[in-house]
């Protein structure tokens, strides 16, 4: 997978993509390529290629030792502002008030096969047969620093990560101002800047603008990944479609502050950049020390936009996903939060826990309001004790009754936060996120921990600790509903940490604690959450393998919430659930049929009160529980494909296959009831093997035919008159289920 030629040119490669970087005259390492596969490089086409970056200029210390090279126009593995490169460079470092003007030379590389899992800080990892890396050790002699520049490439899929990190050799400190963990230089082919951008409630929508000369930019300064802006971001060719065009995904392995840009030059060439957000940012490099970027990663396809997303899902599930739950059956979750919100007791949740497992949920999960004496969101947080008035007998009490109806028990927390009305904040105001002066924001009417503290990490840790053991913990739900203000950690201070330092080590202290409970209890299933999905990363996917999407549970906006998120991450990573009609957050009404086929492709729960549910409604639910069992490993693990709709905005077609192309199923949606619509419309279906016969809902047809001419949509949705309507009216739905039926031959 890694090819060195002349020990110059450095080509990682599989069957879809190749990665080329070069020694360029000055010694600094250059980027010629990232893009389909080329196969082996002989050695003539290295010459070629060499003379793309300028090697004729022939070995220069310094642009201006050679009118004929510059760094302006040069693409870079590693650029820093400052010498011959105008743009906004990947790495600024100080020491003390004076800028160093980097020069960092290729040195050294080795290659090695596999990456380890290091539960400590979220990374990709892999099999030893399934990864090859190549570390490159690049000096700046002069100013004593030293970097350890690391790509790896992966079995079968487009991606290429990235890891790294500078080392101070010199005797005196030095202050990097910003150190982006990714940059991708390339050539403008008319590319669109995509990125999932939204808010609270409305999650991770496709915005997409073309670029022109000047800096596009999306990021956080929130101290979570944040809702409004999501670390995937993406270029692509202009007339991309669902299958068709180059486009190049990249994402950042972090669920703090962060920033996404591409930058285009006068020559229209790109410059891609990921990483810890600089604004706040400063990080002291003493003498000896060293620091690491998150890992960043980039995705190539020219299969368009399903082509993407499939890469990015495969690549989650295999190498950021904890390995015990890539394979495993997600539970069917019940959850209370909409169901009963704070007004409940044991005797209450007992009875829904009953309800549910009777229409065959198989987790029970309890959220908010179980602990303190928190009736409501102003108080208790930090106090994780179960409150006696709802639970008189007890959390283990409970729990046991939970798994003695066979049920699996989840409990929300919300380990990052305190109420000020609690016991937590009485005993430690100190522990709270705040400046020393007065003012400090209340988000929610709580306050923000601070995760920057090690005392409060292990403060936290042990009272989870004490609840999953007495409850026989199954499963978290990690909740974050605030963001930081004010940032400022008295620990910082007392220990003269820089202030700058804090909202990078309030991550590390997050994933510390993630870190601490999976050590502890290496199956328990944690789900993410940040008041809905304010926190939707790989950062977060690498210890939980579901986070909660939104707190929109409308099917109608899950619609695009889903359609969003799944071009950067796998299906298995969305939880949905089946909430109430009217939908409490934006009052639609919709029929269980069609909130049911939207949220089945993904982890599966529901939410809302059983008790409210007319009989019919629960068998209906019934029913659809047992379809999703019989499915849920192609609807939790299958591949993928958005289908090309006619109705575009108003209509939505997923589809999900199995690996064999034996077994699919599509739900086919649209929103708003259109007058008059033509009698007949097709679905083509990309994905199945022509030579093959497959049933359509019982009915045979060839993959050909379902390829090319198409799948009939439902009639329902095309229906003209009376005599052919069956169902009409807006939030329609229909799934198919195709099944080989036989071999051609
Ligand atoms: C926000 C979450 O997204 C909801 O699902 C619920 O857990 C509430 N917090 C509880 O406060």
């Amino acid at each position: 997978m890694i090819e060195i030629i002349n020990e110059t040119m450095f080509h990682l490669y599989n069957e879809k993509i190749s990665y080329v970087m070069t020694v360029l005259p000055n010694q600094q390492l250059g980027h010629v390529y990232f893009g389909p596969s080329l196969g082996k490089i002989e050695a003539f086409d290295q010459t070629y290629l060499d003379q793309k970056m300028n090697k004729s200029a022939g070995t220069v210390k310094f642009f201006e030792e050679n009118n004929s090279f510059t760094l302006a126009d040069r693409y870079q593995e590693l650029p820093t502002y400052g010498t011959s490169d105008f743009r906004e460079g990947a790495l600024t470092i100080f020491e003390e008030e004076t800028p160093l003007y980097t020069d960092f030379q290729f040195n050294h590389f080795r290659t090695y096969w596999g990456k380890e899992r290091d539960i400590c800080k979220p990374a990709s990892f892999a099999a030893t047969h399934e990864s090859q890396s190549i570390e490159f050790e690049l000096i700046d002699t002069e100013r004593e620093l030293r970097i350890e520049l690391t790509y790896t490439i992966f079995q079968h899929l487009g991606t290429i990560a990235r890891k790294q990190k500078v080392s101070n050799m010199g005797s005196e400190a030095r202050r990097i101002e910003r150190f982006m963990s990714g940059v991708l230089e390339l050539k403008n082919r008319d590319f669109d800047w995509l990125h999932l951008s939204g808010a609270w409630l409305k999650e991770r929508h496709i915005k997409t603008t073309p670029i022109t000369q000047g800096t596009m930019r999306v990021g956080s300064l929130k101290g979570a990944s944040g809702h409004q802006h999501n670390p995937f971001v993406a270029l692509k060719e202009k007339n991309t479609t669902n299958d068709q065009g180059f486009v190049y995904g990249a994402n950042l392995i972090y669920s703090g502050n962060f920033l996404a840009q591409v930058e285009m030059d006068e020559w229209n060439n790109l410059r891609l950049m990921l990483g810890i957000h600089p604004e706040h940012f400063s990080w002291k490099l003493e003498p000896g020390a060293s620091f690491e970027t998150p890992e960043c990663i980039f995705t190539f396809s020219d299969l368009g936009m399903n082509g993407l997303s499939q890469e990015s899902a495969r690549f989650v599930e295999k190498h950021i996903i904890p390995p015990y739950w890539q394979e495993a059956k997600r539970p069917i979750v019940f959850n209370n939060w909409e169901a009963t919100y704070f007004d409940f007791d044991e005797e209450k949740l007992l009875a829904l826990a009953k309800e549910s497992r009777s229409l065959g949920m198989e987790c029970f999960v309890l959220d908010d309001g179980w602990f303190g004496k928190r009736n409501n969101d102003r108080s208790s947080l930090g106090d994780w004790v179960a409150d006696p008035d709802k639970f008189p007998n007890g959390i283990s009490h409970f729990a046991q009754k939970i798994h003695s109806l066979d049920l699996k028990l989840g409990v929300w927390f919300e380990p990052e936060m305190v109420s000020p009305d609690s016991m937590l904040y009485q005993e430690h105001p100190e522990w709270v996120v705040k400046h020393p002066y007065d003012r400090v924001s209340i988000g929610r009417g709580q306050y923000v921990l601070d995760f920057a503290n090690p005392a409060v990490v292990e403060a936290i840790f042990q009272a989870m600790e004490k609840v999953i053991i007495e409850t026989k913990l199954d499963y978290i739900k990690w909740d974050m509903n605030r963001n930081i203000t004010e940032a400022y950690s008295a620990y910082l201070a007392e220990n003269g940490i820089a202030q700058t330092e804090f909202y990078h080590r309030y991550m590390l202290g997050v994933y510390d604690l993630y870190q601490k409970i999976l050590s502890a209890f290496p199956t328990i299933l944690i789900e993410g959450c940040a008041g809905g999905g304010g926190r939707y990363d790989l950062g977060i996917l690498f210890y939980s393998p579901q986070i909660w999407p939104s707190d929109d549970s409308d099917a109608v906006e899950r619609l695009t919430i889903q359609t969003g998120t799944l071009l950067g991450y796998p299906m298995s990573s969305f939880s949905n659930h089946v909430s109430a009609s009217p939908n409490h957050q934006v009052g639609r009404m919709t029929s269980l049929m069609f909130r049911q086929h939207t949220a089945m492709f993904g982890p599966l729960g529901y939410e809302l009160d059983l008790f409210s549910l007319s009989r019919q409604e629960k068998q209906q639910i019934k029913e659809h529980i047992a379809f999703y069992k019989q499915h849920r490993r192609l609807l939790t693990f299958g591949t993928f494909y958005q289908l090309e709709t006619s109705g575009k905005q108003n209509e939505v077609a997923w589809a999900v296959y199995d690996s064999n192309q034996e077994e699919a199923l599509i739900g086919v949606y649209r929103v708003l009831a259109t007058a008059n619509p033509a009698s007949e419309d097709f679905l083509q279906i990309p994905f199945l093997d022509a030579d093959r016969v497959y049933q359509v809902n019982e009915t045979p047809v060839s993959g050909r035919i379902l390829k090319n001419f198409g799948l009939r949509k439902p009639y329902q949705f095309n229906a003209v008159n009376h005599e052919t309507a069956q169902i009409k009216g807006d939030f329609q739905s229909f799934v198919y289920h195709i099944q080989i039926a036989e071999n051609k031959e």
